[in-house]
């Protein structure tokens, strides 16, 4: 069984990651979309909200599932028996950073990372940008999943 593991903040899952997340799922059995728990980076949404959302926005593939880690992504790997890590690359401001990444991890464990290219809908898309845009009033419609549409209005009408 060929496991891919999609790694990430997620805060909030935007429309181009769940493009990520449905592509891979047509190349593996399975696909675990794992959000990594970082206790120094602050975030707009707790990890409990981030993984119902991600899980409600994957409901529609049946062999994707949801789930959390600490520490070094490697050991997750390890402990999952996942075969290869898939990131999106929206842009060549992505590759530094990734390339740094896939190569560090390779060397730590071997684990392989795959690259799927960005829908171009989706290239200029990033949680960060959806946080911001939506603080603001804009119109996030269509970039992020319904789930995280309605949590985004809610969230930041009880913050203001
Ligand atoms: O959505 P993000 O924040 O860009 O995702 C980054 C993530 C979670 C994929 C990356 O920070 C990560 O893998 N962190 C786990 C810690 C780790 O393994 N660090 C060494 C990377 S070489």
């Amino acid at each position: 069984m060929r496991i891919a593991v999609c790694p990430g903040s997620f805060d909030p899952v935007t429309m181009g990651h769940l493009d990520v997340f449905e592509r891979a799922s047509r190349m593996s059995d399975q696909v675990i979309v794992a959000v990594l728990v970082n206790k120094k980076k602050s975030s707009l949404f707790t990890l409990d909200e981030r993984i119902e959302m991600l899980t409600e926005a994957t409901s529609h593939l049946p062999n994707v599932s949801v789930d959390s880690f600490y520490g070094l992504l490697v050991d997750y790997c390890r402990d999952h028996n996942v075969n290869a890590i898939v990131k999106g690359l929206r842009a060549v401001s992505d590759f530094d950073y990734e390339l740094q990444m896939a190569q560090m991890n390779y060397r730590l464990t071997q684990v392989e990372t795959c690259f799927i290219s960005t829908n171009p809908l989706y290239s200029y898309l990033s949680s960060s940008l959806v946080k911001e845009v939506a603080t603001h009033g804009g119109n996030v419609s269509g970039l992020v999943p319904d789930v995280v549409l309605k949590r985004l209005e809610d969230k930041l009408s009880s913050t203001i």
